[in-house]
């Protein structure tokens, strides 16, 4: 069927392709329907009993696929590879799920996972989804002040950690993070299950911290508790206009119909082919396509543990889909643009027997198309940009390869998937029309899969993602949809900035830099990068008397953001300037201050107070180098 025809059919008849696809889903008590009108958004098969670790590992043995790889490990970090099967990694589940069901673990109880790309970091996941336990993974690169905010908001019972993790030339040290943050929490976890590694164990805190090993010995193995389609199987957090994350939840039933369908009609994987996303499991991406689609899919999943660049070499990713036979493969563009910088006639790839290779999909930011262009100049495939958010958890647009792959628009990640009515709005709220800018928009309701709320915070739901457009979610992000319904997407109408394909909050950053106690007032934003996209920079105004040098209050800055919300923040430019460009009202004029440092156009804001600081912002951002080039 073509994909027309297929957007049409759901258009005409949501509960019918919903329930057609929930049957890929093994269900312990089938749902009586598909949609439910309740909660604040509308919630997917509510009334079915299911359990997301029977549908991604147990069903699979059963079927007889239990001698088949469900995990590749790969880490050119530490120069090793390993492979799980289906059957081992039932075992292994099991195992732990009943070593944290003896400690009292139980349905509805959350469980933090900090851990690196190691097998281990999916295995922990899935032990949670076995038993119901709801799991929140904080992705590795946060500090421990990140860590205990979401200590403090999801209140775990356990927290799942690593003893460290491995970034090219260093050993990150996971433990002492931990330990930072559960101290700087009100919050404290009854118990900690720590995942020795070689490369630098952990001291272990008596009575409170266990080694993943002994915490299992003579454990009886947990079966999959079946749970409703509308218990929550995890919350991810991810950043909002302020310090405090968004808790994105996910419902069971919607997340297991919604991945099934997505790895099937937009990657085209079927059982027993081998997928790869070179994420983290940090990110939703992680969650939704190292973790939970490939395997309920019943395919292989690769788990990464390593970068585009410098692990040894530009090379790696063609290395890594020759040796394990990936047949899809799913990366950031910042990736790819880190490999082109290093390799630009891409002859790393000429060197490997990429066969096995059927499309590459890119995510998490726009894809600009030279990078598309040049990686379909050496791969001879299609390269396909898809746009999703943590929120929604799976492509809100795409080109399905696995239905019918469309003629590919440079810059669009192509067409709604079925479930989504896309609209661009004006501020008003009217559609605009073919062309013209607006803000981006889904009819309500979201398909499964999506967030149905938000973590403790249901009113910051209604108010972040409702209110705006009644009758619409508000993706945040704005654009433009052409004569053939190809979306397109520029920007986000927000504060949130994309650095390397990691989204951040410049709020946050803002948060950070205003208690430094020499800063009066300041701003964060993010300018274009020819690397990762954006990079944050900060101004900042310090207090009448300081007299502490600029450079050094730089550099304080930078410090604090680092140990504060992580080094996967990036926040390495910051400068100090005598005043902030405002409007006479006293809002920042933010946006002025990015088409200056991207050295774009800009009409003099109406409003401002001052034009004469806009030179001043210029000559600042000149002395950090922007624009680029
Ligand atoms: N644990 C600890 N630290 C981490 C980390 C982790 N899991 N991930 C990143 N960091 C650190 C890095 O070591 C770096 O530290 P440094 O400032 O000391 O160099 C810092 O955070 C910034 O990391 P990053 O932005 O990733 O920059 P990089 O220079 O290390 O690598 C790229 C640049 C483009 C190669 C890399 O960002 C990349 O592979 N991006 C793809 C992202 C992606 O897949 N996103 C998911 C969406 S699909
Ligand atoms: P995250 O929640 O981290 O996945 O980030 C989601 C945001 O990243 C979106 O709201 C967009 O702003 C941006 N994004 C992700 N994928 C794309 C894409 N293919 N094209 C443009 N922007 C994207």
């Amino acid at each position: 069927m073509a994909y027309k025809d297929l957007y049409a059919g759901w258009k005409a008849d949501p509960e019918g392709f919903w329930m057609q696809a929930a049957a890929a889903i093994d269900w312990d008590r089938a749902p009586s329907r598909a949609h439910f009108d309740q909660g604040p958004a509308g919630e997917w098969f509510a009334d079915g009993l299911v359990n997301t670790c029977w549908n991604a590992v147990d069903r699979h043995v059963e079927a007889g696929r239990g001698d088949q790889p469900a995990i590749i490990h790969d880490s050119p970090i530490t120069g090793t590879t390993a492979s799980i099967t289906y059957r081992a990694l039932r075992d292994r589940v099991a195992s732990l799920a009943g070593a944290l069901r003896d400690r009292g673990v139980g349905k509805g109880d959350r469980v933090i996972i900090y851990m690196p790309m190691v097998p281990e970091a999916l295995e922990a996941m899935l032990a949670c989804t076995r038993i119901g336990a709801i799991h929140s993974v904080v992705f590795g690169g946060f500090a421990a002040h990140e860590l205990a905010v979401r200590i403090d908001d999801a209140r775990p019972r356990a927290i799942i950690a690593a003893s460290c993790g491995l970034e090219p030339g260093r050993v990150v040290p996971y433990k002492p993070l931990l330990d930072a943050a559960i101290e700087g929490a009100r919050h404290k976890p009854e118990f900690c299950v720590i995942l020795q590694r070689d490369q630098q164990p952990a001291q272990l805190v008596p009575g409170r911290d266990f080694a993943w090993d002994s915490i299992q010995k003579g454990v009886t193995p947990a079966d999959c508790l079946p749970v409703e389609g509308n218990h929550p199987a995890y919350v991810l957090y991810t950043s909002g206009t302020t310090g405090q994350p968004k808790g994105v939840i996910r419902h069971t039933a919607g997340h297991l119909v919604a991945l099934a369908w997505s790895m099937r009609n937009i990657y085209a994987i079927e059982a027993g082919d081998v997928f790869w996303a070179a994420s983290d499991v940090g990110w939703v991406v992680g969650h939704s396509y190292i973790c939970y689609g490939p395997l309920i899919a019943g395919a292989t999943t690769i788990v990464f543990e390593g970068k585009p660049v410098g692990t040894p070499d530009a090379g790696t990713f063609w290395r890594v889909i020759e040796d394990h036979k990936a047949k899809s493969f799913f990366t950031a563009p910042t990736a790819i643009r880190a490999v082109k910088r290093e390799d630009p006639k891409g002859d790393f790839i000429r060197r490997h027997d990429l066969s096995c290779l059927q499309a590459v999909f890119l995510a998490g930011e726009r894809a600009d198309p030279d990078t598309i262009q040049w990686l379909e100049d050496r791969l001879h495939l299609p390269v396909i940009d898809h746009w999703w958010q943590t929120e929604t958890g799976w492509a809100i647009a795409a080109n399905p390869l696995g239905i019918e792959a469309l003629p590919v628009r440079k810059g669009s990640p192509s067409v709604p998937m079925p479930g989504y009515d896309v609209q661009v709005l004006d501020e008003a709220g009217h559609p605009v029309a073919p062309g013209t800018l607006g803000a981006i928009a889904v009819r309500l309701p979201l398909p499964p899969g999506t967030l149905p709320s938000l973590w403790n915070a249901e009113d910051r739901f209604r108010a972040s993602y409702l209110a705006h457009f009644p009758g619409f979610y508000e993706t945040g992000d704005a654009g433009y949809v052409d004569e053939d319904g190809y979306l397109y997407i520029m920007a986000r109408t927000d504060d949130v900035i994309n650095v390397a394909g990691h989204r951040l909050s410049t709020g946050a950053m803002e948060e950070v830099l205003s208690g430094h106690p020499a800063v009066a007032e300041c701003a964060v934003i993010g300018v274009a990068d020819s690397l990762k996209g954006q990079m944050p920079v900060g101004f900042l105004c310090l207090k009448k008397g300081v007299d502490t040098p600029d450079a050094q209050v730089v550099r304080e800055v930078v410090q604090r953001v680092r140990d504060q919300i992580g080094p996967v923040a990036a926040f390495k430019l910051a400068c100090v300037v005598d005043r902030l460009p405002k409007t006479r009202s006293g809002k920042i004029l933010r946006a002025t201050m990015v088409k200056i440092a991207d050295g774009e156009e800009f009409r003099m804001p109406a409003t401002i107070d001052d034009p004469a600081i806009l030179d001043e912002i210029a000559t600042a951002l000149r002395g950090l180098g922007y624009p680029q080039g």
